[in-house]
């Protein structure tokens, strides 16, 4: 089963930038729990596929929820070793109103880093994907800021680096090139030093905050299956950080997922 948060946030106040609620994790309790968040204070979610198998699961969500939104992409992990069918993908974009990101995509060299050349592939391909439908990008950047960042760099796209785990002076690199920082249950996490410093030194206004639900949870649930309710915790988290008051994270953060994905 999945935890829920003793006090839920202020209704319509919770925008999660980036879940999976498609994942088998939910299998059993999906629906449940997807008819709950709107009780919960969460007014839309964005779920990210990773394949072609888990974009049509993400679009269906959004065919069945209002308050769902599809982004497509290509993971780094799920990036196969034959060519990918960049025209099955851009017709799935074509057809589908309620898709208002590319990704995730990116580069992960923690769990593969002898395909290299193809994640990169991937990523260039998705970012140029990203102009022509002018959409914004959500970034996957694991043990790979180095070159994550150069590859920003020359594209300059809109978007998210997601689930950011950089230095602070990569997140202001990521913020001069336009962009925003994702954060989410790692924040509450008590050796997130790093994070903790970009989340004071880098403005409200350059934040989203996410749940990359079900993994990710944030403290006093970690460990156990994530969703984006719990969003309130990361907030609590930041308004503390940020000597604010959870209500001014919320809207703030809200406001700026808002403007980025054009919902
Ligand atoms: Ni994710």
């Amino acid at each position: 089963m999945y935890p829920v948060p003793s006090f839920p946030a202020p209704k319509g106040s919770i925008i999660d930038s980036h879940a999976h609620f498609n994942d088998k994790k939910f299998d059993s309790f999906r629906d449940e729990l997807l008819l709950k968040m709107h009780d919960l204070g969460v007014s839309k979610i964005i779920n990210c596929g990773c394949d072609f198998e888990t974009i049509d699961e993400c679009v269906a969500l959004s065919n069945n929820y209002d308050f769902c939104y599809t982004s497509v992409g290509f993971h780094p992990e799920n990036v196969p070793d034959s060519e990918i069918d960049f025209e099955r993908f851009r017709n799935i974009i074509k057809n589908n109103k309620k898709i208002v990101a590319i990704g995730e995509t990116g580069l992960d060299y923690y769990w593969r880093d002898d395909n290299k050349s193809a994640q990169k592939a991937a990523f260039h391909t998705q970012l140029e994907i990203s102009k022509e439908f002018d959409l914004p990008v959500i970034i996957h950047d694991r043990d790979a800021h180095g070159d994550t960042l150069e590859i920003l760099k020359e594209h300059k796209p809109k978007g998210v680096v997601h689930c950011f785990s950089g230095s602070l002076e990569m997140a202001k690199e990521v913020i001069n090139l336009g962009m925003y920082i994702g954060i989410g249950g790692v924040l509450t996490f008590k050796n997130s030093i790093k994070l903790k410093e970009v989340a004071r030194e880098i403005p409200l206004t350059k934040i989203l905050l996410e749940t990359d639900a079900p993994y990710m949870a944030p403290e006093p649930f970690r460990g156990k299956i994530n969703h984006s309710a719990l969003i309130i915790y990361v907030a609590e988290k930041l308004a503390e950080i940020k000597n604010l008051s959870v209500q001014e994270v919320l809207e703030a953060t809200s406001k700026n997922t808002e403007i980025l994905f054009k919902f």
